[in-house]
């Protein structure tokens, strides 16, 4: 069974849609009467998972116009499922006809295959490709529409590209200003030169790049969170790594924590302007599965594209028989500027479900109208 395709328990998130099917889309349920919702508003986000830079981000390029096929009215959500949905229009699937025996190392065919047998839909990896992002994208818009309300932002960006890190931490105003002018989505402009040219570089070579995307969600209230099971940081985790391609997650210090002392890693509290604070952030905004009241700080290990067109090993599984795979079709040499959007929507929705979980917003959305 292809089950388990949603995500949350007030802000549920079921997501449809394969690579090369008819469309990709979301149903959300849940999401309160009120909140204004135009379809340009959830465009603007899926446009920002195409860097202008073709070089960079080349492959498919598909242009989604969003339609939204139920649950607004007069331009306010109603409280019925919303459905939003892309249709699929640059698709190729003939490309994929040659590769459906032999699959492609680090990508989900072979498991697949086994799994599903003739009746996967492998074309362009069917329910495992990074197109399907594109509904955490459509719900993400949302759900930051929802977090707008508290003043809860989300930001996510890259902080490393092919082993080239970025130089400094950057501030919330660079982030905002500066990530979505580099085509690799890092918010310091230099480390960002530095990082295309290690994508190009891979990219002569028909190999691929992985790299780190962090996020901060700022204004969070203390206490967000349900422990012990559906703990704020488990259930970032949880929806992280069901972004195709995340293989590691860490808060705050993360595994450096692990090499810490308390009196290193411990976040001290202060009074400022009659409010507690902590002097750092070593714990990423959440202690104990709830919100601090930090910034939440979270990363994403992105691993390199597997489809790649280097020759690699792999077998052809209808004959039994060893063989080598140099895959042709439209990926991208590295999937980090495509995934910074994606993360933030992922944090996004656990966000606006875990706020609804705490039952704010519904006050909030019938005071407006
Ligand atoms: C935004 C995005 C775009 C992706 N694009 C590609 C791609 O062009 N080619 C590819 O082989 N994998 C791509 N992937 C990764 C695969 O979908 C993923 O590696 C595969 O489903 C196996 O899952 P796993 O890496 O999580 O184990 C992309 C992932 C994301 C998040």
């Amino acid at each position: 069974m292809l089950g388990a395709n949603s995500i949350g328990k007030e802000f549920v998130m079921t997501c449809f849609g394969e690579s090369h099917g008819k469309c990709v889309g979301v149903i959300i349920d849940g999401c309160p009467p009120g909140l204004p919702l135009h379809e340009k508003d959830i465009q603007k986000e899926l446009d920002r998972r195409i860097p202008p830079q073709p070089e960079i981000v080349s492959a498919r390029r598909e242009k989604d116009i969003v339609g939204i096929l139920s649950g607004t009215f007069n331009g306010y959500t109603t409280g019925a499922p919303i459905c939003v949905l892309v249709w699929n229009k640059d698709v190729i699937p003939d490309e994929y006809e040659l590769a459906k025996d032999t699959p492609r190392p680090g990508h989900a065919d072979y498991p697949a295959r086994i799994k599903y047998g003739s009746f996967n839909d492998y074309r362009g990896g069917g329910r495992f490709s990074g197109r399907i992002t594109a509904a955490f994208v459509m719900a993400g818009a949302i759900a930051k529409k929802l977090l707008g309300l508290f003043g809860i932002d989300v930001l996510a960006y890259a902080i490393e590209i092919g082993n080239v890190k970025i130089r400094k931490k950057p501030t919330l105003e660079e982030i905002r200003g500066n990530t979505y002018k580099t085509s690799v989505r890092c918010p310091d402009l230099e480390s960002a030169r530095e990082m295309e040219e290690a994508i190009l570089r891979v990219k002569r070579e028909g190999d691929s790049v992985g790299g780190v995307v962090e996020c901060v969600a700022s204004n969070v209230p203390v206490g967000v969170g349900e422990p012990l099971f559906d703990s704020l940081d488990a259930d970032i985790a949880k929806v992280l790594f069901d972004v195709p391609a995340v293989k590691g997650v860490e808060f705050g210090a993360g595994f450096e924590a692990a090499r810490l002392r308390g009196s290193k890693n411990n976040d001290p509290y202060v009074i400022r302007n009659g409010k507690v604070v902590a002097l750092t952030n070593n714990a990423g905004g959440v202690l104990g599965g709830l919100s601090s009241g930090m910034p939440i700080l979270v990363r994403a290990a992105i691993k390199p594209t597997p489809s790649i067109s280097k020759g690699q090993r792999t077998v052809d599984l209808s004959k039994m028989k060893e063989t080598l795979i140099k895959v042709m079709g439209r990926h991208d040499s590295c999937i980090v500027p495509k995934a910074v959007p994606v993360i933030e929507s992922a944090v996004a929705i656990v966000l606006a479900d875990h706020m609804l979980r705490s039952g704010i917003i519904p006050k909030v959305l019938r005071g407006q109208k």
